[in-house]
């Protein structure tokens, strides 16, 4: 039995959720710690891919919400994630929903989550991410125990940004207001940046998604994050929901085009709770929130095929939901998709996932 095996068995599934999350977080920090060092730049092994104008160290990245404020990016690029998407950081900061807020359904390896954009704002994340980029400058490397391997320099950032819950939905200069505010001070600092508008667990969000107001929006963002970063265009993706109908999957695909994004995030979490294993009271114990992991697996591909169809080649599209093998993974490469997200297989099968899939990926 592997260690996060034992510690998830024995430790970890006796916890409240987002306690073993920080719990098993802190231990991978405190593993692959990164010392600022002089030294060469080594990289992930393995096979890359371009997107966006970006060289991917593989297909695989970790999806946002796991490392919410920008606290571990090299610690889990250590365990083999190519990309990190940080986040979703808001423009304020902000405590989100009463705990308990997170839920396992171990029957389905499924998570219920409606942490609500808990996080430290953006002034603060921007602020950590500029001090990552200048140990990153004066060269960096990791070490695992004593012994020092190749660095993780090449880990690419995404970074997803969001609406800070105290700002009124239904006031759109004010929510494009504190999306450009977080576009602004975080693009300096992002490989790319996403536009969360699917996350079920602030109230409206979602109701962003309609082409309509999607569409000033992006157009605001852009704008801001150019203004940010003189001399280079920082990548722009917008993330979706599962739960928009086939019809509204066209629409942001066609919008996507019409506005110059460079990608789609497909999918977020679900509010569906069709066909669980679970027991209709674990269910419901878990109550409202974002069903995530193996259940997602059916329709985030559909929705891949929906937008590869209808944007052609050329937009980068990055699948996300119940991926869980490496069969899984390459399904969504045979089906379109230009990079890879995991978050809720992650948590179930450990610190050693990540570079299990990406080098069963590789094979
Ligand atoms: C998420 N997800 C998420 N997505 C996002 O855009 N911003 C966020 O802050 C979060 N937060 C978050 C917290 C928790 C606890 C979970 C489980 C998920 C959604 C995540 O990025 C991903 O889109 C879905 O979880 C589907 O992928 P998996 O988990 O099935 O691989």
């Amino acid at each position: 039995m592997s260690g996060y095996r034992w510690l998830f068995d024995h430790v970890l599934v006796h916890l409240d959720a987002e306690r073993a999350h920080r719990l098993g977080f802190w231990l991978v920090r405190q593993r692959f710690r990164v010392r600022f060092t002089r030294g060469d730049r080594g990289r992930i092994g393995g096979a890359g891919v371009r997107a966006m104008g970006i060289d991917f160290p593989g297909v695989l990245g970790l999806a946002a919400g796991f490392d919410k404020n920008a606290v571990g990016i090299d610690a889990l690029a250590a365990l083999g994630f190519s990309f990190v998407e940080v986040g979703t950081v808001t423009g304020e900061p902000q405590p989100g929903n009463q705990r308990p807020r997170l839920f396992r359904l171990p029957a389905d390896r499924a998570v219920v989550n409606r942490m609500g954009f808990n996080n430290d704002g953006a002034e603060v994340v921007a602020a950590r991410l500029g001090r990552r980029a200048g140990g990153l400058r004066a060269g960096v490397r990791w070490f695992r125990g004593s012994q020092a391997r190749t660095s993780t320099t090449k880990v690419v950032v995404g970074v997803n940004i969001g609406k800070t819950k105290a700002v009124p939905e239904h006031d759109e200069a004010a929510v494009l207001a504190d999306y450009r505010k977080s576009a602004g001070l975080l693009a300096p600092y992002a490989d790319y940046l996403v536009v969360n508008v699917s996350s079920p667990n602030t109230p409206g969000l979602r109701d962003l998604q309609a082409v309509d107001r999607l569409r000033p929006l992006l157009d605001g963002v852009r704008r801001a994050a150019d203004a940010a970063t003189p001399g280079r265009r920082v990548p722009l993706l917008v993330k979706i929901a599962p739960d928009l109908s086939d019809k509204d999957v066209l629409a942001v695909a066609d919008l996507a085009v019409d506005v110059g994004l460079d990608g789609i995030v497909a999918t977020n979490t679900t509010v569906a709770r069709d066909g669980l294993r679970s027991s209709p009271e674990d269910v419901e114990r878990a109550g409202p929130g974002g069903l995530s992991g193996a259940p997602l697996r059916g329709r985030s591909l559909d929705v891949l095929r929906l937008l590869r169809d209808r944007v052609g080649p050329g937009l980068t599209l990055v699948s996300v939901g119940g991926i869980e093998t490496a069969a899984d993974a390459r399904a969504r490469l045979d089906a379109g998709a230009t990079l890879l997200q995991a978050y809720t297989a992650f948590v179930y099968h450990g610190a050693g996932w990540p570079r299990r899939v990406q080098r069963q990926l590789e094979r």
